[in-house]
């Protein structure tokens, strides 16, 4: 049976020039390697977490960019934290019924970075964190250089993350620098962390003083009316939400931001400095006259309806062609649905003949098992038998025609 290609998989080989000892454990991203062989024309894919092109607001966007670059030459200099694109922040916040100030957000260059700089703020080498078994891959990247030891709890595909679990870890006296949530929609397991689960997370936080990184980047892709809040909401000290732009207006504006107690902000900032001094004045102001104009509430009811049918579409699809052994799960609102297949399949040995033999793309479950630094995790091969589906980056004709395909292969080896 084919397998991916080995290059897709291997380490980086052993360099002569002396590097930092944590790169010795660092493993290439597998994920963004399979996107980047699995994008080719033609190939029919449900494999990367793209927002569709076709929906970005381009004409908007350069009116906005026009008039700050004839009205602000400000806009291409150094300069601090713009302050009215901090205003729309705390007013999409409220919109999530999250109550801040402009002194408690701030801006970063994208939610990759919010979690690099939080991670910076909270942990020492070789410190503990807890996350998820299955979660998204970049939260691994931020932590890697400090060879955390991971602790991992497992995710309940209808509720969430299992408290419980991480109250054992409390129980038994491990003291994580951080807990690490995707509380919406999660990445890649298409979950909703319930009410109830929110509050218990919040309660164990200030029982046991962990901070939670709370990462929502599709909270305001939702596409049921009844919601709960993030856990930011239902307290500010122990929680650290992080936002970003790219799922609602273009990932490529790289501009997302962290609600964070005001007197951290001075710390986060000197870390943000190292790295990349500010976020691009020019981006902040281009997204703040935008967001003057008022184009985003109409914009987001467009991706919110455009998204959902195409949901409904992948859904109904996968229950007429599925085979009846497979499962999966119904996400609210973001941009994944995860499958479970029966426990013998490998979805690592199906990619290959999908993309080869039915020209149709996804990306195996074990892509998003917790194995980074030097510890690791328990979880096995958890996600072996599973894969990740994206439905917001295909015409729903499309995701009809690639879900059949997906169909006849999974009717063959489940
Ligand atoms: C859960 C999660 N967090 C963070 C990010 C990174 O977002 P940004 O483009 O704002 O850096 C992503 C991107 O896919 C994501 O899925």
């Amino acid at each position: 049976m084919s397998t991916i290609p080995h290059s897709l998989i291997r380490e980086f080989p052993e360099p002569e020039i002396t590097l930092a000892e944590w790169t010795r454990t660092m493993k290439r991203s597998v994920l963004r390697e399979m996107l980047a062989v699995v994008s080719r024309p033609g190939i029919l894919s449900f494999a990367g977490g793209l927002p569709d092109p076709k929906l970005f607001p381009v004409k908007e966007f350069a009116e906005a960019v026009s008039q700050v670059l004839a009205s602000d030459a400000k806009a291409l200099q150094y300069g601090p934290p713009f302050l009215p694109l901090k205003r729309h922040i705390v007013a999409l916040m409220a919109q999530r019924g999250v109550i801040c100030s402009e002194d408690q957000v701030f801006i970063t260059t994208g939610a990759q970075q919010a979690l690099n700089v939080l991670t910076h703020l909270f942990l020492n080498d070789g410190g503990q964190v807890l996350i998820e078994e299955l979660v998204y891959s970049g939260i691994q990247q931020a932590i890697a250089p400090f060879n955390p030891d991971i602790l991992t709890v497992t995710t309940d595909l209808q509720q969430g993350m299992d408290v419980d679990k991480v109250e054992v870890h409390l129980l038994a006296g491990s003291r994580p620098s951080f807990l690490y949530a995707i509380s919406e929609a999660h990445n890649p397991l298409g979950v909703t962390l319930s009410r109830d689960r929110k509050q218990q997370l919040v309660a164990l936080a200030r029982q046991y003083g962990l901070p939670i990184i709370e990462d929502d980047p599709y909270g305001l892709l939702r596409y049921e009316s009844s919601a709960a809040s993030p856990m930011r909401a239902l307290d500010e000290e122990w929680v650290f939400y992080v936002g970003s732009f790219s799922k609602i207006l273009a990932p490529a504006l790289r501009l997302g931001w962290i609600v964070a107690p005001e007197f951290l902000v001075s710390k986060l900032t000197v870390i943000k400095e190292s790295s990349d001094l500010e976020t691009s004045a020019f981006i902040q102001r281009s997204v703040s006259a935008y967001l003057d104009a008022g184009h985003l509430p109409a914009h987001l009811d467009r991706l919110r309806q455009t998204y959902r049918l195409r949901r409904d579409t992948m859904l109904e699809a996968m229950a007429r062609e599925f085979p009846p052994s497979a499962r999966w799960t119904r996400p609210t609102g973001g941009m994944f649905i995860w499958v479970e297949l029966p426990g013998h399949v490998d979805t690592a040995q199906l990619l290959w003949p999908a993309v080869e033999e039915l020209q149709v793309a996804f990306i195996p479950g074990t892509a998003f098992e917790a194995t980074a630094g030097s510890n690791r995790t328990d979880a096995g091969h958890r996600a072996k038998n599973c894969l990740r589906l994206n439905f917001s980056n295909c015409s729903p004709d499309t995701i009809e025609e690639g879900i059949g395909r997906l169909g006849t292969l999974l009717h063959k080896y489940c």
